[in-house]
């Protein structure tokens, strides 16, 4: 049965225009003339969008089940608006061979409800040094390589995994942190880590590594595409790469974009890796955004226990949850203030995490149907005990914010509806 969604104002080539959505078999139809025998779902003016992509997500299994599960962790994507993620490889085992990757691929296919593309490894265990993963023989199977949560330390062993993904047409996504720099730092290097006696985490132990890497880039000619940028100076790095004409991307979270070091408080659902940084550092990424240098925000969704984020600041987990409240966060606070245009927020959460990676769905004809409603007028408060996943940490929590996604469909399927649209 072929269904069409009515009196939508739809994202398509970069703006909204009043249409419909017609799905039959999952996919998007051009005829969208509504006949005899169709399915009418009439979304009241609604806006429509291509599902939002999450290139960063920790789904946390294989291994860490009691922090995040794929059924979990996916269900949190599609309430979020989320229609595919891409998720990281910090598992156990980790997914350094075919047969490791395809274990989690197993639960993908038995547990997700909306598309999930997993990362394979870079260095054998995921450990950013040692010896390099089978790249040929991963990268059916991976959307790209990142030993996410840990920088590759070396300059030998990082410009030969960028010869290897190169040749096999994959993208390096890499988390950049030089391990030397670090110095026991938890916190940004800023005037609160100073206030409060705290260890800081310098911003040169992550663009000194973005600067190498983009050397590299240079030399290898590898798609490269930076995780979770945070520091001004990275973001002038990356500025660079690109109109130098090199094959750069990169994403950054909503955190980095709506708070800073100045935010910070002695709870443990402050703290994540990288750190909130400081006033300079947002506006660069702000600017970032604005001038196309970065083409996509992540959440860096990674979920911990309770127990192992109630260690204040010094002792809790590195981490926080995204996936539920990213939009919402990002629509109040950055699109209702006039500091980004809604058009920009839906190309740098769907159109060009799609684009960089490669991946399907979508809302033109053709596409398989991955799309999201979004009542932009449904205002709420970030109330973690709702949270689908099993992760509660969030610096957002009681934020009051607007917007919100009300029903999200892959491959033509929903996969979620809230409250509001349980009747249509
Ligand atoms: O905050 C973080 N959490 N940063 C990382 O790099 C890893 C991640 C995790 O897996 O918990």
């Amino acid at each position: 049965m072929r269904t069409i969604y009515t009196d939508a104002e739809i994202f398509r080539d970069g703006r909204f225009e009043r249409g419909r959505l017609a799905v039959e078999e999952g996919r998007v139809t051009a005829d969208d003339e509504p006949r005899a025998g169709d399915r009418v779902v009439p979304l009241g003016g609604r806006r429509l969008v291509p599902g939002f992509v999450d290139v960063h997500v920790h789904l946390r299994e294989p291994g860490f089940p009691q922090k995040e599960t794929i059924a979990t962790g996916t269900a949190a994507a599609a309430r979020g608006g989320y229609t595919a993620v891409c998720s990281m490889p910090n598992l156990r085992p980790a997914p350094d061979t075919p047969e490791t990757l395809g274990l989690q691929r197993d639960i993908i296919r038995r547990d997700a409800v909306v598309r999930v593309y997993p990362y394979g490894c870079i260095t054998m265990g995921q450990r950013g040094c040692g010896e390099l993963v089978d790249f040929a023989a991963l990268a059916p199977y991976a959307v790209g390589f990142s030993d996410d949560g840990r920088g590759v330390q070396s300059e030998e062993l990082m410009a030969e995994a960028m010869r290897r993904a190169a040749a096999v047409g994959r993208p390096i996504v890499a988390h950049c942190e030089v391990d030397e720099l670090l110095r026991g730092g938890y916190i940004h290097d800023g005037a609160y880590c100073r206030a409060h006696g705290h260890r800081g985490i310098c911003s040169e132990s992550e663009w000194r590594q973005v600067e190498r890497d983009i050397r590299l880039v240079g030399q290898t000619g590898c798609r490269y595409h930076v995780c979770h940028v945070s520091t001004k100076e990275s973001v002038e790095l990356v500025r660079r790469a690109k109109a130098a004409g090199l094959p750069v991307s990169c994403e950054t979270a909503p955190h980095y974009l709506l708070l800073t070091d100045e935010d910070l408080r002695e709870e443990g659902r402050f703290k994540m890796n990288p750190p909130l940084r400081g006033r300079a550092d947002r506006e660069a990424l702000l600017a970032g955004i604005a001038d196309g240098t970065i083409e996509a925000i992540a959440t860096d969704h990674a979920p911990h226990t309770a127990e192992e984020k109630s260690r204040g600041l010094v002792g809790s987990a590195m981490g926080i949850v995204g996936l539920e409240c990213a939009f919402p966060l990002l629509y109040t606070h950055l699109v209702l203030p006039g500091v980004v245009s809604l058009e920009r927020l839906v190309t740098l959460m769907a159109v060009n995490p799609r684009r960089l990676f490669g991946l399907e769905g979508g809302v033109a004809a053709g596409d398989a149907a991955d799309f999201t409603v979004l009542d932009l007028d449904a205002r709420w408060e970030v109330d973690p005990a709702a949270f689908l996943s099993k992760g509660r940490a969030t610096p957002f929590e009681g934020w009051r914010v607007q917007g919100r996604a009300v029903l999200t469909a892959v491959n033509g399927r929903e996969v979620y509806r809230d409250e509001t649209m349980k009747n249509q």
